[in-house]
């Protein structure tokens, strides 16, 4: 099957995010790890470049994200930087990176200097100093709440979070909270679907789903799970490769269906 190559025809930035979101216009964002790929992505209109630690799995081969470093996301931020050319950058700061405001300033400079436009942190209404000092310092900051990887010890494993009324409340309470803080944009990982399309309406920031149905903002895989290089595929991902034959018509499709509404389906939802 062939998908319309579409390549990014500007630079995107912040502005042009909270657009799309205002005039509900979907857009498509990938975890990708090198300059290659990135390339290839912005190529095929993929607005949103996500440098996420999930690489401490797809790319290093860990169960976890926990053993990633802030030298392994300075390493590959700059790699994706030097692919990347109209592309919105976000880029992971890695576990334990960010515990306290002062050592978030100093780590996401780096990744700054590194090449990203946008640094992500996993957890809730704990964050909010940290979030209000980045962004008062010009960094601006992607939250993510949800299932968030960087706490699968906590959690007992790799769970949808947010089914239970209480948990549900919790995540909506954290989202209003870091928004007030400052927060730009939200992942939401593994959460039911009603959940996310109340966040997304009621909350006023920008909103990328993985797994939490068709009503968030924009849409986020993993580009191991969208080529389907990923052993055990998670039920929210798509081989898109199957589907479309060659890695360019694979990105080209992803971003098509995001943005048509074609992806994700009920079958990759909670
Ligand atoms: O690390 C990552 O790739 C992520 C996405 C799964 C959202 O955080």
């Amino acid at each position: 099957m062939s998908a319309h190559n579409a390549s990014l025809d500007k630079n995107i930035t912040l502005n042009t995010l909270r657009k799309y979101k205002a005039e509900g216009e979907k857009f498509a964002c990938l975890a990708l790890y090198d300059a290659p790929m990135a390339s290839i992505a912005e190529n095929s209109g993929i607005e949103v470049t996500l440098v996420g630690d999930s690489l401490g799995m797809t790319v290093q081969g860990h169960d976890s994200t926990l053993p990633v470093t802030m030298e392994h996301m300075v390493y590959h931020t700059e790699a994706v930087r030097r692919g990347n050319d109209k592309s919105l950058i976000i880029a992971d700061m890695p576990f334990m990176s960010y515990s306290t405001a002062e050592q978030a300033m100093l780590n996401a400079g780096l990744l700054v200097q590194a090449g990203a436009h946008i640094v992500k942190l996993e957890g809730g209404e704990w964050l909010c100093e940290t979030i209000s000092m980045l962004s008062e310092r010009g960094v601006p900051v992607c939250a993510h709440l949800g299932l968030t990887p960087q706490s699968v010890n906590k959690f007992g494993g790799y769970r949808v979070q947010g089914r239970e009324k209480e948990q549900a409340e919790k995540i909506l309470h954290d989202a209003e909270a870091l928004a007030k803080a400052g927060a730009e944009l939200l992942v939401l990982e593994c959460v039911p679907a009603d959940l996310a399309k109340k966040i997304t309406e009621q909350v006023n920031i920008i909103t990328i789903g993985i797994g939490a149905g068709a009503d968030t903002n924009s849409q986020v895989l993993v580009v191991n799970d969208l080529l389907g290089v990923t052993p055990r595929p998670p039920k929210f991902s798509k081989n898109f490769l199957a589907q479309y034959g060659s890695i360019n018509e694979a990105f080209s499709g992803y971003a098509s269906e995001v943005k048509n509404g074609d992806f994700p389906l009920e079958e990759h939802s909670f």
